[in-house]
């Protein structure tokens, strides 16, 4: 099978889909890969390496997309502005595409239909269903650990102060109070990284797995009130909570809010907006200087006043909404998606050729588009078809 690893055209986006050394694993499974030139620069493969895994450089795009027969990509398709025409429209029928597509999310409902009327067969790699025989697979989970580490890290870099307990010559420095509002997977490893860094750490959450979690990584849990059969639905997953709920819980967390000095931001309900939990107001309460990340910006935010895909000091409080966190830790985030998506095109394919179970829950969870159709469940609800 010819497989294109085409360069990411969102703006700022350094990760790849392939690194050389799953190129030298795609080759050495029979199949011919072609890889735009400079598509690792921002992950800091250079071509060199990918042609010395095997694979054949292309110079341009278009060339790249005709040829394949499997693109592997990062982000949704998008418009190239180099050769004023969208990535879709330089696919074909019957190509295949992996990659993160979101098509439930309104501003990616055209492309989506565009794919589908182009026949391409698409695959969402937001949807990989979180079963123990696909994690290796998990790309979401690969991205939320990168999310949770580097917002940590940007969080502490924005402090004007010490994270850790010092004592020093001129006197002793306080450790820096570090809350994680969201414990899932992101959340958790921005707890593990606030505790590395040592920060005093606390963690809520409406999970009562979540709260176990966050406690045995040394994290003081702040009971969010919320009664377990309204905070958990199917496989585990958080619910909405109801808008009486929701406000109970932020009076707890307004009680909280002015002796911390980072908030992170984490806490997100499959399919639906993230839950707003601190306000303006309680944003006024907080310590000058003290930092919010807030990671759940794609879907809308947990911090009402956070600036999307921006840094802003707001209230004296600095409020970070940058979007694409793992994609400033190019390489290893390109390391885990890399991993994933060779280990889900080796358990998609057979005899070298796709081989797709729509029995599958795999297949059938990432399926986008087939046959001319949109077929994603989520997608289609999302556009009322
Ligand atoms: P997520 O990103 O959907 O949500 C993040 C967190 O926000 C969750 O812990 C959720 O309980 C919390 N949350 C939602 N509403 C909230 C509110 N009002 N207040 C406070 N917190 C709120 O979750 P993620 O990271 O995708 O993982 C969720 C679950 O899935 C976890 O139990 C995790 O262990 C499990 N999981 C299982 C995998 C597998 O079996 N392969 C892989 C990855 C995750």
């Amino acid at each position: 099978m010819i497989i294109g690893i085409p360069k990411e055209i969102m703006h700022e986006e350094k990760r790849v889909a392939a690194t050389p050394s799953d190129v030298k694993k795609y080759v050495a499974d029979g199949h011919k890969v072609l890889v735009e030139m400079g598509a690792g620069v921002g992950a800091l493969h250079a071509d060199a390496d990918y042609a010395a895994a095997g694979a054949e450089m292309v110079a341009s795009a278009q060339d790249l997309y005709k040829r394949a027969e499997l693109i592997l990509k990062v982000k949704e398709p998008q418009f190239n502005e180099t050769f004023g025409k969208h990535e879709v429209d330089m696919m074909h029928k019957g190509q295949y595409l992996i990659t993160f597509i979101h098509p439930a999310a309104p501003v990616n409902h055209e492309m989506v239909k565009n794919m589908a009327a182009a026949g391409v067969i698409s695959l969402t790699m937001d949807c990989v269903p979180r079963i123990s025989r696909a994690q290796s697979m998990d790309a979401l989970t690969s991205m939320s650990t990168c999310a949770g580490y580097k917002g940590m890290l940007m969080a502490a870099s924005d402090l004007e102060c010490f994270v850790p307990m010092m004592p020093t010559a001129a006197g002793m420095i306080k450790p820096v109070n570090a809350m994680v509002i969201g414990v899932g997977v992101a959340g958790l490893q921005a707890l593990a990284t606030a505790k590395r860094l040592g920060a005093k750490t606390y963690a809520m959450d409406i999970r009562p797995a979540a709260a176990e979690q966050a406690t045995s990584l040394g994290a003081k849990v702040i009971d969010s009130g919320v009664a377990p059969e309204l905070a958990m639905g199917q496989g585990g997953y958080a619910l909405a909570l109801p808008e009486d709920v929701l406000a109970a819980e932020r009076e707890l967390l307004a009680k909280e809010l002015p002796n911390m000095d980072i908030v992170f931001l984490s806490a997100l309900v499959p399919g639906r907006l993230a839950p707003i939990l601190i306000t303006e107001e309680m944003v006024k309460s907080m310590k000058p200087g003290s930092v919010i990340v807030d990671i759940a910006i794609d879907q809308g935010g947990n911090c009402a006043i956070t600036p999307a895909g921006k840094r802003e000091t707001k209230h004296g409080v600095i409020i970070e909404g940058i979007k694409n966190i793992p994609g400033m830790l190019a390489v290893s985030s390109t390391f885990m998606y890399s991993a994933n998506m060779y280990n889900l095109v080796k358990f998609l394919t057979k005899g070298g050729k796709m081989n797709l179970d729509m029995n599958d829950e795999i297949v059938k969870g990432m399926m986008t588009t087939k046959d001319g159709k949109i077929v994603h469940e989520g997608a289609r609800a999302a556009m009322g078809i």
